[in-house]
């Protein structure tokens, strides 16, 4: 390697010094996810493992029960979050209600929402999954939870990121001032500093990344949008079609070579599928730090009141340029 060694750890100290609105408790949160992050990449990587030596029924081969790695992925965050005592309320897509922390006798400041582990079908087949999270301050002054506190626009996020369990694992997160990315290097374990200030190349490739095979349940304005990716205006440049099915990579490929990124309304699912607390609001708020944009086909998404905690929202993300034409091609229907 060359130039300095950054672990996670330094830089989030580094930004404290020079954003001190950052505080202490803040960088706990994020010390818990990097942590978390390890546990379940290290699961992530075992889980063909266990496939390949056979293990069947409820028993992997160290004589542990096996779990669903959502389910396995989700312990860790809660686990470790919960004991991390700056947060006093957590939302997670595996859970139905939201988990007030009971440790928290004197509530902590914030309040997370996370995805544990996003994609988890492509697990099975060795293909790229994520974590998502999102971060806020807890609106109300008393002990408890309040639903309002749960329920904020992306807007006021303080912080959002992912993990991309990948070819090698990296955490992605913003905290209002530039989006940074750390690989994991897996011989020292810990997280390293390789990309400071992430930008997302506009105009960048033309790659569009959709569902295609929904195509006859979109709208109107939604096919035609994706008929003008596949046909170009005379002398347009031409795209190309990349999707993984797991919103991390597909998000994250966007965010290093440009595009857009869709989930759209369609007939069977009118606000599409992806979760705005936890799966669109935080990549958004990613977007938008490293010069992107992200919308729900009509207004951006940052701006948009959630109204329950498991909510959905069609989602349109990546290159300003191409989600404002999505934008153009769906106030049509
Ligand atoms: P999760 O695994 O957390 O339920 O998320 C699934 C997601 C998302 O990662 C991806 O973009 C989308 O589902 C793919 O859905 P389709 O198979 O309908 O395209
Ligand atoms: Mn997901
Ligand atoms: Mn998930």
């Amino acid at each position: 390697m060359t130039g300095p060694i950054v672990t996670v750890e330094h830089f989030i100290a580094e930004q404290e010094r020079e954003h001190p609105q950052a505080t202490g408790a803040f960088t706990d949160i994020l010390l818990g996810i990097s942590l978390a992050a390890k546990v379940i990449s290290a699961a992530v990587n075992r889980a063909g493992l266990i496939d390949v030596l056979g293990v069947s029924g409820t028993e992997n081969v160290h004589g542990e029960a096996v779990q669903k790695l959502d389910d396995y992925a989700n312990g860790v965050l809660v686990g470790i979050l919960g004991r991390c005592g700056s947060l006093s309320g957590m939302i997670s897509e595996e859970e139905e209600g939201f988990i007030q922390i009971p440790e928290s006798r004197d509530p902590g400041p914030y309040i997370i929402a996370f995805d544990p582990l996003d994609g988890s079908s492509n697990i099975d087949v060795n293909i790229s999954v994520g974590t998502i999270f999102s971060v806020y301050r807890k609106r109300s002054d008393g002990p408890r939870v309040q639903i309002d506190d749960l329920l904020q626009p992306g807007s006021e996020q303080l912080a959002a990121g992912y993990v991309l369990y990948g070819s090698s694992t990296m955490l992605v997160f913003t905290t209002g001032t530039g989006v940074h990315g750390f690989t994991l290097d897996p011989g020292i374990g810990e997280f390293l500093l390789s990309y400071r200030n992430m930008r997302i190349p506009s105009p960048g490739k033309n790659i569009y990344s959709i569902n295609e095979a929904y195509h006859d349940q979109w709208t109107p304005g939604q096919q035609r949008l994706v008929e003008r990716f596949r046909r170009p205006p005379t002398g347009g440049a031409p795209f190309s079609a990349r999707y993984v099915g797991s919103m991390v990579a597909d998000f994250h490929r966007t965010l290093l070579r440009g595009g857009i990124f869709m989930y759209p309304a369609t007939t069977k699912s009118p606000e599409g599928k992806l979760r705005l607390l936890y799966e669109v609001a935080p990549m958004a708020m990613i977007c938008e730090q490293a010069g992107g944009r992200a919308s729900d086909g009509r207004s951006r998404v940052l701006d948009l009141q959630p109204t329950g905690l498991h909510q959905r929202v069609p989602t349109f993300i990546g290159s300003p340029g191409l989600v404002e034409m999505a934008e153009r091609y769906l106030a049509d229907d």
